[in-house]
């Protein structure tokens, strides 16, 4: 069979809405009915055997909807529970073909649709959005070769060196497992207990106990891929990266006062930006900037470049800026969209490959184990906005809330 006939052409920007249309729904003005579809014209009153009860176990309509809302929560995420998300397109300026072969890098008229998830670390998913901490910056590209990954955060360097240390930074830095005090805060002892013996965090803490850790607004963060990635063009060469997110708006802090004082006032300050932002037409921009090392140089520096605690100095490798991103459509429903996603680094498309950066490496594990339990097993990838746009083939089937009907 000739394999181009199955491969989707033609994406742009409007192709993942158009997927997304197939599950929208619209309930204004229909009549309520059950979940297999039976009209019902009353939803406040039990059936009761006689006028003061008891309520009948018949009554199936009370039992669904109740059975229903008795399992109305997921497990939050371990780290980035709070998020607020996004839908936009991105284009590359020019054709990135000397570096990398990844299609949505090479042509400039194309736009390929994104969704990108912002969030803090350490809090709840009810936790205020103006405390300090890393800020997540996570985009997901569905492009017509697969969805293409890019998890970063608004810091350049990461706490640790090796993945396996990723559990004890996290279960330090949450709130104390005695109380369970405090909420979204790096101010306790379990976490300075960490600090104190673990010295490769050093370049870290001063990030985070800066006014980075603070940000205005989402729309003026930068993001940071923080491991070293390689892209690897049609001819097989291969070059370091280290991604970056530049936002149009530039880079904007909050003070501490200010911070603590909006904590209080709107714990919802960042994602009433974001969304009041979108819906008012001033479309978040941001630039996409790589440096690029030649697999040559690995050893020319005096650090290590697979090093995720160390940056690579911009004036030595200098940021080119090679692309945009626009956010421009808010979701339609925030648990379906944005508490379902579900971005993994390990979601790579032909261009765009690892290192032996032991960080990432631990990361290429932990996303997906997570996800499993987080979205109740293995068919998550069919969930909407997780679906990519290029189609899938295999013979991965069955488990928890398989929706393709597979015919052969
Ligand atoms: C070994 C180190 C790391 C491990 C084991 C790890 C693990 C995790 C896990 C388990 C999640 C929750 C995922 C989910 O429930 O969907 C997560 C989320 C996230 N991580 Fe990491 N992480 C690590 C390092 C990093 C680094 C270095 C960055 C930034 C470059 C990063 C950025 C993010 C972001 C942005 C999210 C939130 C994604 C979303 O919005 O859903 N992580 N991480």
């Amino acid at each position: 069979m000739d394999t181009s006939q199955k491969t989707q052409s033609g994406i742009n920007k409007d192709t993942k809405q158009e997927q997304l249309n197939l599950f929208r729904m619209n309930h204004d003005m229909e009549s309520l009915s059950t979940n297999q579809g039976l009209r019902i014209n009353d939803t406040d009153d039990s059936l009761k055997a006689g006028s003061r009860g008891p309520t009948l176990m018949e009554d199936f309509h009370f039992r669904e909807k109740l059975t229903h809302f008795d399992h109305e929560r997921i497990p939050e995420r371990v780290v980035h529970a709070r998020g607020f998300g996004a839908h936009g397109y991105f284009q590359v300026y020019e054709s990135l073909a000397d570096l990398s072969k990844a299609k949505f890098l090479q042509d400039p008229s194309v736009k390929t649709p994104v969704f990108v998830r912002f969030s803090t670390v350490v809090g709840s998913r009810g936790s205020a959005d103006t405390v300090r901490d890393v800020r997540g910056f996570a985009s997901k590209f569905y492009t017509e070769e697969g969805n293409y990954d890019l998890v970063a955060n608004n810091i350049p360097v990461f706490f640790i060196q090796d993945g396996i240390k990723f559990p004890d930074i996290v279960h330090s830095i949450k709130p104390e497992p005695h109380n369970e005090i405090p909420q979204a805060s790096s101010a306790h002892d379990t976490f300075w207990d960490f600090v104190v013996s673990t010295p490769e965090l050093a370049h870290m803490i001063m990030w985070l106990m800066s006014d980075r850790a603070i940000p205005r607004s989402f729309r003026m963060m930068e993001g940071f891929g923080v491991n070293t990635f390689r892209m690897v063009n049609e001819q097989g060469q291969a070059h370091f990266v280290k991604f970056h997110w530049k936002p149009l708006l530039g880079v904007h802090s909050l003070v501490w006062d200010e911070a603590q004082k909006i904590s209080g006032k709107d714990p919802d300050f960042h994602r009433g930006d974001l969304w009041n932002a979108i819906e008012d037409g001033e479309y978040p921009e941001y630039e996409l900037g790589i440096q690029v090392l030649p697999e040559d140089q690995e050893f020319a520096f005096e650090f290590d470049i697979l090093d995720a605690t160390k940056f690579w100095p911009e004036e030595l490798i200098p940021v080119r800026r090679v692309g945009k991103m626009t956010l421009n459509r808010n979701v339609d429903n925030f648990f379906a969209e944005t508490e379902q996603v579900a971005f993994h680094p390990g979601n790579v498309v032909p261009g765009i490959d690892f290192t032996n950066d032991p960080l990432l490496q631990g990361r290429l594990f932990s996303y997906i184990d997570t996800q499993l339990i987080r979205l109740g097993g293995p068919n998550f990838h069919e969930i909407p906005v997780n679906r990519p746009v290029a189609q899938v083939h295999n013979n991965q089937r069955d488990g928890y809330h398989r929706m393709t009907i597979d015919q052969v």
